[in-house]
């Protein structure tokens, strides 16, 4: 495709056209320059392909729905992703869809967003390594992604309209940060803008998101879309960089378009810089498409395969799991034979089939089963509740298959709160009465009180665990599969406890992200709060030991790395495979940091008695974090744990390095700026000390041998005083405004540098 001639060509009309979507899922055709509509679909953790003139846009093909986001975190393995990636891309080569919509890599500001289900972590270096992973995975197959929702959609409440007021350290640090390295490293095709408002400007035109932030700082040059009627004024947005609108505005916005060319309030190489990037997405998806067979058997496999690595084994007292098939064994609750494995909303895949642990047990052994509860309604159903508890009462281990029903949880509304239905509540707790081993599996999309942490014997968590759930969950529960997933969020005690509670979802239509960077295991751990489960947290039905730390170098810098390298050893008796995470803890920063960050992880297999070598390569931005000085990442120099931990309460192994900055923050004084302030400063505390002695003498009319705890008094007592007061403390003629004035320009010339 000739795309300068093509754009000669266009006439005005057809090319505000092809900004926009000719339906609910393609682009525009311009039949007579040869242009050819593509397909877009949903996504992500699946296909949702419109079924072909179906007059229903959301009737769907059948296809195969593998975990979603918050399971997929939970494996902490990108190879696995990139895997279910490629299965992604060869469907939608099958099935002539050029472009698949996600991953979504917002983070989980709040346990309550409905969509949870859909983002990967709480933590933007975990969200950001999985969606670099996803992405690369399907693109590896000719297929496009579109990177959502950027950015910031938090929460479903008001979220066309919501205004986030968020501040640039926590914009970036947090929210903008689960983005940045995947733009920059997978370079997805297409990404997708939120529907949000940050700081009062909707994302579909928002110049500062759209161009400044994507496109120029970080090399973005692929094309941007809008979610679906997520635009609010179409001309603003084509100015901010809004390439595409989705679906169709059924030619309103084009006309709008069409007017402010003609009227001259676009100019038409704004125009064509879109219409340019529209073009480039169809010859890219042209120049892609190659013949591919969809094998739905073999998805499915790797759907269960996938889900078994994503598990996370959250506790396991007295090895309750794994289960013998010599044991008597009774299956509880709904979800062992209606499982819940997806979430609502339009990431909801028409499964062409879908396996439950009923179904999948049947192989292994023989099991008991009552349903105990019904999904449909929260009621204590007498009935069942009996049959439950005189089933369990026979069995050696009882398996509770729990979690929230569908209605608990989906994208457009909010969860009110973290509970489990009561009629689940109720029944485990009588259950623990007659059976003392009870062993909860959970299906959910994010995380939930869990009162009976306590009393039972042990808990997995499979969040929702796509169509095969069933099959991992007997491969897990029987020892077929060691679990080694990991949470890739907190699981709090309680909502109360979490950081956004006191401002989500916010007031009328506006949200104060007053929590700032403390999200997550950064706000629990600043706090030293207790959680239920921390951020990393996953057993293993072995055990692994951690040894032989070895740090590259005790000094590092901008410009040289930093190697940390450790040994782990499986000293149980299970092959399986655990999750190494790294941990940076900055040792007295000079500015408010959490304290320590996730910067690195691998997953490694081993068999038992076997030992392996692991290398963590770090550069700068592992000890960085977003200084609104400088608008950028800064790496203080200073000193830094490098932290290995088996979860981020659970460190094993740790070592210290120094880094170096090769140059300091710009710092602007003033006469408001504290003698604290200047004496950061080298230069600056030795003007402080003679001043503070002229100060002294001035007030003291002379030298005495109290003199030095006299200084002392007063430096201490200037440490939060602006410089301008000392000038009413002394009558020495050195200390007046115009002298401290010139002092002040003599720092700022040193100092505040750009
Ligand atoms: C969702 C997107 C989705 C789109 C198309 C929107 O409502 O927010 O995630 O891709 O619909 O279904």
């Amino acid at each position: 495709m000739d795309i300068d001639t093509i754009l000669n060509e266009l006439t005005l009309e057809e090319k505000a056209g092809l900004c926009s979507g000719a339906d609910f899922w393609h682009t525009k055709a311009v039949k007579r320059l040869g242009i050819e509509p593509i397909m877009v679909s949903d996504g992500p953790h699946g296909l949702r392909k419109n079924v072909d003139l179906a007059e229903n846009p959301n009737q769907a093909i059948e296809a195969v729905c593998f975990p979603t986001a918050s399971a997929l975190a939970c494996s902490f393995d990108t190879q696995l992703l990139t895997e279910m990636g490629k299965a992604l891309g060869e469907e939608c080569q099958a099935e002539n869809v050029s472009v698949i919509l996600g991953p979504g890599c917002n983070i989980k500001r709040s346990p309550l967003c409905g969509r949870n289900f859909e983002y990967f972590s709480e933590d933007p270096y975990l969200a950001s390594r999985m969606a670099i992973a996803h992405i690369k995975g399907v693109q590896s197959k000719g297929i496009g992604t579109s990177l959502k929702h950027f950015a910031a959609n938090n929460q479903e409440y008001r979220r066309h309209s919501v205004n986030e007021e968020i501040d640039e350290r926590t914009l970036h640090e947090i929210y903008l940060a689960a983005f940045e390295p995947v733009v920059k490293d997978a370079k997805p095709w297409t990404v997708m803008c939120s529907y949000n408002k940050i700081n009062g400007y909707y994302s579909s035109q928002n110049k500062l998101l759209l161009s400044d932030i994507l496109r120029d700082e970080w090399g973005y040059e692929g094309l941007v879309m809008s979610d679906w009627g997520a635009v609010d004024d179409r001309v603003r947005g084509i100015k901010a960089g809004l390439d595409l609108e989705m679906p169709s505005s059924m030619g309103k916005n084009d006309a709008f378009i069409i007017k402010a060319v003609e009227d001259g309030t676009l100019s038409m190489d704004e125009l064509d810089k879109c219409v340019r990037r529209v073009l480039e997405l169809i010859a890219k998806s042209g120049e892609s498409k190659t013949e591919m067979v969809w094998d739905k058997d073999r998805h499915h496999k790797l759907a269960e395969k996938i889900e078994s690595e994503c598990a996370v084994l959250l506790k396991n007292d007295d090895n309750a799991l794994p289960l013998s098939t010599s044991d008597s064994i009774a299956f509880i609750g709904a979800f062992a034979e209606d499982p819940r494995y997806q979430g609502g909303g339009s990431s909801h895949i028409n499964s062409y089939k879908t396996t439950s642990a009923l179904e999948a047990v049947k192989n292994v052994c023989n099991v008991t089963y009552a349903s105990g509860f019904s999904l449909e309604k929260d009621e204590i159903n007498p009935e069942l509740e009996k049959e439950a508890l005189d089933v369990a009462a026979k069995a050696d281990k009882v398996v509770v298959f729990a979690g929230l029903p569908e209605s608990f949880e989906s994208e457009g509304y909010d969860r009110k709160h973290m509970r489990m239905p009561n009629n689940q509540l109720e029944l485990i707790d009588k259950l623990c009465e007659v059976n003392k081993n009870v062993i909860i599996v959970l299906h959910n999309g994010s995380p939930i009180e869990l009162p009976f942490a306590d009393k039972v014997k042990a808990i997995l968590e499979m969040y929702l665990g796509g169509q095969a759930v069933g099959g991992a969950e007997i491969k897990l529960l029987f020892g077929d599969v060691n679990p080694s997933g990991k949470l890739a969020e907190t699981f709090p005690l309680k909502l109360e406890d979490n950081p956004s509670y006191l401002n989500f979802p916010g007031e009328g239509d506006s949200v104060r992200y007053a929590e700032g960077i403390f999200v997550g295991y950064r706000y629990y751990e600043k706090k030293k709060m207790a959680v239920r489960f921390p951020f990393g947290h996953g057993l293993s039905y072995t055990t692994f030991e951690y040894s032989d730390l070895r740090l590259s170098d005790i000094e590092v810098g901008e410009k040289k790395n930093l190697t940390a390298e450790l040994c782990i050893t499986n000293t149980g008796s299970y092959a399986g495979a655990e999750v190494v995470e790294l941990y940076i803890q900055p040792i007295n920063p000079n500015v408010i940091r959490p304290v320590k960050e996730l910067k690195g992880f691998e997953k490694v297999f081993l068999k038992p008695g076997e030992s392996k070598r692991i290398v963590f390569s770090l550069d700068k931005s592992a000890f960085a974090y977003y200084s609104d000085k400088i608008h950028d990442w800064y790496s203080e120099s200073g000193e830094y744990n490098v932290l290995i931990g088996a979860s981020s309460a659970d460190i094993r192994l740790s070592g210290k390095v120094h880094f170096n900055a090769s140059k300091t923050l710009p710092i602007h004084f003033t006469l408001d700026s504290t003698g604290g302030d200047i004496s950061e400063t080298e230069e600056g505390k030795q003007m402080l000390d003679e001043m503070l002695k002229l100060v002294f003498i001035g007030a003291n009319g002379g030298a005495d041998e109290k003199s030095e705890s006299g200084l002392e008094m007063l430096t201490a007592m200037t440490r939060d005083m602006p410089l301008h007061a000392l000038v009413s403390f002394t009558d020495s003629p050195d200390i007046t405004r115009e002298r401290l004035k010139l002092l002040i320009d003599k720092l700022n010339e040193i100092y505040s540098h750009e």
